[in-house]
Formats: C-alpha cells, structure tokens, sequence
C-alpha cells in the first residue's frame, strides 16, 4: 500500500505533467496560429502583386500542392488588380480554376507574346516558364494598360511616375552632415498596399560594416505612423526610441485610385466610420439628404473628421502634397511640397517590377539591394 505522503507526491506530479502539457500545448497552438496568419499575408500579398497567378515557377513542378496553391489563387481574385486592368467584375468570372488546362510559353512565333512583350518579360525575372494560356489571352496588351493607368508619353521606354523627385535635393541637403542617417520609410492611407523596400543606404552599410542588425535604411514606416495623416508629422511620435530624427526620414507615399480605394474602404473600412457604411449598395454614399456624408477615422494620433470619404482621401493625401502658407486670409495651400517625400501610384507598383529600384536610388543615396 502507498502510503497518504507517497500518494500526495504523486499526485502532485501527475499534476505537474498534466499542467505542462497542456502549457506546451497551448504555445504549440499560439505557435501554429501565428505561422499560418504569417503565410496567409504573404499570400495574399502575392496575390494582390499578381506575380505568381496562373503561373508555372521553375521548382514548385515538384511540390504536390503547387497545383492546389494555384486553385486557391484563381479562386481570390484580388479585385485592386482587376481594376488596374480596367476589367469588369464579370471578367473575373470567365476565368475560373477548372479551366486552367494548356499551360503555354509565350511566344511570337504564334502571336502569343504579341503586345504583351514587356508583361511577360516582367513575369520572367520572376522565373516564370509558363502561363495558362486561356488566362494569357485574357489580359489586356502593354498599351491597353498604359491607357488604363493614364499613362502618356513614350510606350516602349514607359517609366514610372514617381511624384516628388524634386524635394530629394531639400532632403539630401537637411541630412548632409550624416548621410549614414538617411532613411526611407513607406506612408498610404488604410487599403494602400504598404512596400518593403529592398533598399541599403550604403553611406549606413560602411558604416555598420554591413551588420544587418543595424538597419541598412528602410524602416517599417514613417516615425508618426503609416496610415496617421502627414500633418502629425513633427507632432506626433508612434515610436518614441527611435534614434533619428522626421528630417532623415524620407516618406514615400503609396497613393491609389480614389474610386477603386473607395471600393476597398466600403469593404474594409478599418477605424473609419460614415453613415450607412454598413450598405454594400450604396456605399460609399458621399451624401445623404444632400448633406455630405461626414466620415470619423482614428488614429495613433487622434481623431480626424472629413465631409465625406472622398474629402478623407483628399485630406489625407493633401497633407503630404500640398504644403500651406499662411495669407491674409488665412491658410492657404500651395502647390509646395509641406516636405521632401516621394509619392507612388499602386498601378506603377504592379507594372513596373523596377519602381522599387527607382525609388530606391532616386534621391536618398540608397541603393538596390538586388543589383
Ligand atoms: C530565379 O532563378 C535564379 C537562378 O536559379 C535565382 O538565382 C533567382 O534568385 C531566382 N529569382 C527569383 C525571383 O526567384
Ligand atoms: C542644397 O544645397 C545647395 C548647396 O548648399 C544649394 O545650392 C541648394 O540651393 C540647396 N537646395 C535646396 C533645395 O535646399
């Protein structure tokens, strides 16, 4: 027989290998829970960037769900980029996984790749071998997008648009003393797709003597915060132990399609609120009864209050477009940027692979990281 101590310490044990258990079980689920979120915003990245749908990549041939992967694509169609294709909801109809069956390689040979030239030239440095050749033929030609994202000038040498280049002599100027300093951080309003730069500022690289821990220049987002508007810039800090100052950091702003961002906004509005938000149908409904239709937004740095979701999206933007100077009347804006920043359009992002790099190497002594 045990004796009642024997007993007791047992079942203190028992106890003990019970509760760590469930512990380990608990983190093991934390830990699962937090890999699959990671990987579902990866994918959904890819998905919106629409470098790898309908697509055949070199290696995954050999990975037995790269053909389910590919199903679970076509069936989320990111409709940010339908709409930079100028395409109607029911395109996205016609083509559905089931019919994902000749995978083809482009060529000019049978007038594959005629017009689309510089569209699968982007999808080869992606590695891309082969396309499915009914979704190849769905997609509008170079120019028909060009025309589509107003893009005038020379078609075969398009650049992208990069508004604000001509603040980067202002931004080089404030931060001459310590060039290792300069940054470049990512700013847009909710639903702007955020960047992760590939970019080092090698002034910074020498400096660390390459030690990635120290930062080579790109930071998450700007020091007041991505989405919080620009005029908190300078009175607002979301990070207090940063170790630079607002001047040595660049913005560059990612700016959409205000209908197609209004479309986003009535889907997911985040801390945004207006009346009848809630109705698919009528959303965004800028008036109501004729009056505007006013909008609340929080952020980090407080509340802002805007007529209408499209005065929010002016608002927001025009912080960082317009500077302002005082009048007699009053303030009033001016056509001077408030600040050096750099500004993008998400169109330009999707079809130019290289406006990362102009970015990069536009105006703060960064440059890419790929090269
Ligand atoms: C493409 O393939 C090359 C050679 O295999 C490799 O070095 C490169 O990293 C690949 N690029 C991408 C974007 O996967
Ligand atoms: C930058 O500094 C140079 C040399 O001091 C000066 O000539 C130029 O006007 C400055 N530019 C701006 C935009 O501050």
């Amino acid at each position: 027989m045990m004796t009642p101590a024997r007993r007791n310490k047992l079942r203190t044990l028992l106890w003990f290998v019970l509760m760590k258990w469930t512990a380990t079980l608990v983190i093991v689920n934390f830990y699962l829970g937090s890999m699959i979120s990671l990987e579902e915003i990866e994918n959904s990245v890819l998905r919106l960037m629409q470098r790898d749908r309908f697509v055949t990549f070199e290696q995954p041939e050999s990975d037995p769900m790269a053909h389910q992967n590919r199903q679970y694509k076509a069936d989320k169609q990111p409709p940010e980029v339908d709409e930079v294709m100028g395409r109607t909801g029911t395109m996205s109809g016609v083509v559905t996984p089931t019919k994902l069956v000749r995978d083809i390689t482009p060529n000019l040979k049978d007038g594959t790749l005629q017009g689309r030239e510089r569209l699968w030239e982007m999808l080869t440095t992606r590695n891309m071998t082969q396309v499915d050749a009914e979704y190849w033929s769905s997609i509008p030609t170079w120019d028909e997008i060009l025309d589509n994202i107003k893009h005038s000038g020379d078609r075969q040498n398009a650049l992208p648009i990069i508004h604000g280049l001509d603040t980067c002599q202002a931004f080089q100027n404030k931060t001459s003393s310590d060039p290792s300093q300069r940054r470049i951080a990512p700013a847009g309003l909710f639903n702007s797709v955020l960047l992760e730069f590939n970019c080092q500022n090698p002034n910074r690289v020498k400096k660390f003597k390459g030690n990635a821990k120290r930062g080579h220049g790109n930071e998450w987002e700007v020091p007041w915060g991505k989405h919080t508007p620009g005029s908190e810039r300078g009175q607002y800090l979301k990070n207090q132990k940063i170790k630079y100052t607002i001047d040595e950091v660049l913005p560059v702003v990612l700016i959409r399609n205000p209908y197609g961002w209004m479309k986003s906004m009535c889907r997911h509005p985040y801390t945004a609120k207006w009346g009848s938000m809630q109705n698919k149908r009528s959303c965004p409904e800028l008036k109501r009864g004729g009056e505007w239709n006013g909008v609340e937004a929080k952020f980090g740095s407080g509340v802002t209050h805007h007529k209408s979701l499209a005065h929010m999206y002016n608002d927001w933007y025009g912080h960082y477009y317009y500077g302002s100077h005082t009048a007699a009347e009053g303030t009033q804006r001016s056509i001077e940027a408030p600040f050096p920043r750099l500004i993008v359009r998400f169109e330009d992002i999707i079809f130019f692979v290289s406006v990362l790099d102009y970015v990069c190497i536009s105006c703060t002594a960064l440059t890419p990281l790929l090269h």
